[in-house]
């Protein structure tokens, strides 16, 4: 085949190689503009995994990265004048221009020509000439835009500001973090070591900080002069160099993540940067590009044509690339909203930014530097007043809501059973609810507990709005209260234009078959085109509201509920206050977020004077509608949040959702997360976060960063009621209660599960 390699970055060359390694009669041409010397940037990262692909893949040039790599095994973050240090992280670096050399010099020893200082006007033009044209022009790639409408490239450009610089200065010792605090706003640098004597320095910014500085109207030169400044207690002396000649004016840019939705044209192929990208602070894009470049020469030696192995690479590589993109994205987004963790103390604040990919968990923490992880377990625990010695995992720290004591981070999220009569819990609730309490968690939150009969979801929907229910429900705190020691939520709500209507296991949300009441909203609108249309509330049906809220809440403290929780989430009656989607009020209630909070507000205060001082009130919210901006979005939650923490709000349960039938949610594990961290660390609000969180590792990395308080887990508690339990069993904490009935099936699973060493509960 007679092969054209547009651009002579890591995926052209290694894509050659790859080529002429499989098949020695290839033609094979690499055209690159620059000359083999220049090259933009200093260091490339390359994981052990990467490394063990291109040794695969040809042993030769691998043993001649290796011979220049710099290795490193620590992380360090310099913050707020300390340095904390954590280990076990395995990273190599080599110079981006000592990789480029060896890779040419391999190239050119397998007989491939390299054509440097050679400018191609046209990807097109080669195809011609050419069996085969990988087109690994990079990031701004013309063959991308040559042939846009068929690669369909989705860019989007980040928002902070960055520049790739070296120093003499020895960062030998670790990948180091420093994070500075300027006149202009707070300014970072990720630096690491390449080769015996330079070191790769990016130095990150928001870009209100960057245009402060005024660094866009300086040289390069200009630029390195004003960094050093910035950043001289950790330069020895040291000067700050660009070497990026061929970039016209500061060099600085925006990130911009690429992803093309087709990878090939004819005989045409994207490769590396050019086809997607990865924010360099997950270090990726060489590993992508060069592993990118083995899969497509496997997928040509092994497929009948070429179009087939086109199809094979586009199909692996782009899984691949999504995967790292997430991590990517998770990463960058960390950077950008930096500031919202710059209050965090510094031991939260280095676990925070070590895990902020969510490729590294816990427990994996745990393995690459125990000791540290450790450490921060101890810090975590002494905070929440465990006492000074204690080390456990943050989900068993203890947590305090005005005079409730929890034993642990665990709460079981509210769950309509659909199994009451006329609003009243029979003893399904209460053997539910109560093996739940009997399974560890440290707060039961009871389901959607309606206050009136027409403010119920459906006919199996609990109430609390007769003597009966009062009766029935204290049944079930004193079961909780003699038999456990978990404490017991209330969550009360009332419908709204969501009421009337099936079981939760017939049809979701639709009309029932018959017998339907009628409901109630802010404004004339039906849930979806199937349901009835809501009568808008009068004040007098708003007074008649509250008051049953607040008959409610006496009844509960009555029934000697522990805390109370009001739903103004998914949908219903209090949700739809404060979404415009469905508040379409034209008086005092509707309009401007103030107007729409404004009843759910009134409902609080006036629950808030009813209830016991001394209990807490949690109010559950939808930070996100999922319709873009037209609805609520995590901004505008951060804002509901601060209207409720100055109301007097204890904690605020972030859920997601269910306000509109239009709403396109982005699962994923831990999907709702982001917006109880962006609450909590924006506002100072505790928080509880919610949403396909289902494994220790998760509640505890949650807890640990500091993205929430409190972690609720609803559908595990209905596969198991002992989660909790049997997630201490099986990660060796013996520190948790069980009922005395079953100390032999503890005793038992503590010997099978055995293989995981205890932890000690205080050392
Ligand atoms: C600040 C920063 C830090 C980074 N850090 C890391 C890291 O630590 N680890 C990592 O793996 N990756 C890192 N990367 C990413 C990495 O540099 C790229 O992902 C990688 O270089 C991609 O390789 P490539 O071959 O696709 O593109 P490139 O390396 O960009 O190569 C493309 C080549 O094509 C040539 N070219 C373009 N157009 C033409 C044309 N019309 N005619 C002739 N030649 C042309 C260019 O001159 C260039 O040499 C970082 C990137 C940045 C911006
Ligand atoms: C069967 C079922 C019933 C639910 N009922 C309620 C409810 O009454 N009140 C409420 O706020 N959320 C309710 N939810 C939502 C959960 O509390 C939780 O927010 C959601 O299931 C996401 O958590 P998970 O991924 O751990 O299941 C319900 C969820 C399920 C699965």
């Amino acid at each position: 085949m007679k092969i054209a390699c547009l651009g002579g970055g890591p995926a052209g060359l290694y894509f050659a190689i790859s080529m002429k390694l499989r098949d020695a009669a290839h033609d094979i041409t690499v055209f690159e503009r620059n000359k083999p010397d220049d090259t933009f940037g200093w260091g490339v990262v390359l994981s052990n995994e990467t490394f063990e692909n291109l040794a695969k893949n040809d042993s030769l040039s691998a043993g001649e990265v290796r011979r220049h790599f710099a290795y490193w095994d620590d992380i360090a973050v310099h913050y707020r004048g300390q340095k904390i240090v954590s280990t076990g992280h395995g990273f190599s670096g080599i110079a981006r221009k000592k990789l480029l050399q060896l890779l040419q010099q391999r190239a050119r020893g397998l007989g491939i020509a390299l054509r440097f200082e050679t400018e191609i006007a046209s990807a097109a033009e080669l195809a011609k000439t050419h069996d085969l044209v990988v087109a690994a022009d990079g990031l701004n790639s013309r063959t991308r835009n040559e042939f846009a409408a068929h690669f369909k490239p989705g860019i989007e450009t980040r928002k902070n500001k960055f520049v790739w610089l070296g120093t003499h200065q020895k960062f030998d010792d670790a990948f180091t973090f420093i994070f500075e605090e300027s006149a202009h706003g707070w300014i970072w640098a990720h630096a690491y070591q390449f080769d015996a004597d330079t070191a790769t320095f990016i130095v990150e910014c928001a870009d209100d900080t960057w245009q402060k500085f005024g660094f866009g109207a300086m040289s390069q030169d200009e630029n390195c002069r004003a960094c050093e400044k910035i950043f001289s207690k950790y330069l020895g002396g040291h000067r700050l160099m660009s070497n990026a000649a061929h970039v016209r004016g500061s060099a600085w840019l925006n990130f911009p993540r690429v992803l093309c939705e087709t990878w090939s044209y004819e005989n045409i192929v994207l490769m590396g940067d050019a086809a997607a990208t990865a924010h360099f602070s997950v270090g990726s894009g060489t590993k992508l590009a060069m592993e990118s470049a083995i899969a497509m020469a496997n997928y040509l030696r092994s497929e009948p044509t070429m179009a087939a192995a086109f199809a094979k690479y586009e199909d692996a590589r782009r899984t691949e690339v999504l995967r790292l993109q997430s991590a990517a994205r998770n990463s960058l987004e960390w950077f950008e909203d930096v500031e919202r963790y710059l209050h965090l103390d510094p031991v939260q604040f280095n676990y925070s930014l070590l895990t902020r990919s969510q490729r590294i968990s816990h427990e994996n923490l745990r393995l690459r530097d125990k000791e540290w992880l450790e450490g921060a377990e101890a810090w975590f625990q002494r905070l929440a007043g465990a006492g000074d010695n204690t080390v456990r995992r943050p989900m068993f720290a203890p947590f305090r809501l005005r005079d409730m004591r929890l034993k642990n981070r665990i709460v079981v999220s509210p769950m309509a059973q659909y199994k009451a009569i006329d609003g009243c819990p029979t003893d399904w609730h209460l053997v539910h609810y109560g093996e739940r309490a009997k399974g560890g968690a440290g707060l039961v939150c009871i389901e959607m507990t309606c206050v009136s009969p027409e403010g119920r979801i459906t006919p199996g929907c609990t109430g609390m709005y007769a003597p009966a229910h009062e009766a029935a429900w204290q049944r079930i705190v004193d079961f909780v209260h003699t038999e456990t020691d978990a404490k017991i939520c209330c969550q009360l709500g009332h419908s709204g234009a969501k009421g009337s209507t099936q079981l939760g296991w017939e049809e979701m949300d639709a009309p029932l078959q018959s017998g339907n009441w009628p409901v109630l909203a802010p404004s004339e609108i039906a849930w979806s085109p199937r349901n009835q249309v809501a009568r808008a509330m009068t004040r007098a049906d708003m007074d008649l509201v509250r008051d049953q809220f607040v008959a409610s809440a006496e009844m509960a403290a009555r029934a000697n509920f522990d805390m109370l929780e009001i739903h103004c989430a998914h949908g219903y009656l209090l949700s739809s206050f404060i979404t415009p989607l469905t508040n379409q009020r034209t008086d005092a209630y509707g309009g401007s977020l103030e107007n729409r909070m404004r009843y759910p507000l009134e409902i609080f205060h006036a629950v808030r004077a009813a209830w016991p001082a001394e209990k807490p009130i949690s109010v559950r919210i939808s930070a996100n509608d999922w319709v873009g901006a037209d609805g609520i979005e995590p901004r505008d939650a951060v804002a509901i949040s601060r209207m409720l923490q100055e109301a007097g709000v204890d904690i605020c349960d972030v859920s997601a959702g269910q306000t509109s039938i239009d709403a396109r949610p982005v699962y994923g594990r831990m999907f709702q997360t982001p917006f109880s961290d962006r609450i909590r660390n924006e506002t100072g609000m505790a928080t509880m976060a919610v949403g396909n969180i289902f494994e220790p590792d998760h509640v505890n990395s949650i807890l640990m960063a500091g993205r929430a308080d409190l972690v609720c887990l609803a559908r595990p508690h209905l596969a198991d009621p002992y989660w909790t339990l049997h997630a201490a069993a099986r990660i060796g904490d013996r520190g948790e209660t069980w009922p005395q009935p079953y100390y032999a099936g503890r005793d038992q699973l503590y010997r099978i599960s055995g293989s995981a060493k205890p932890v000690p509960t205080a050392v």
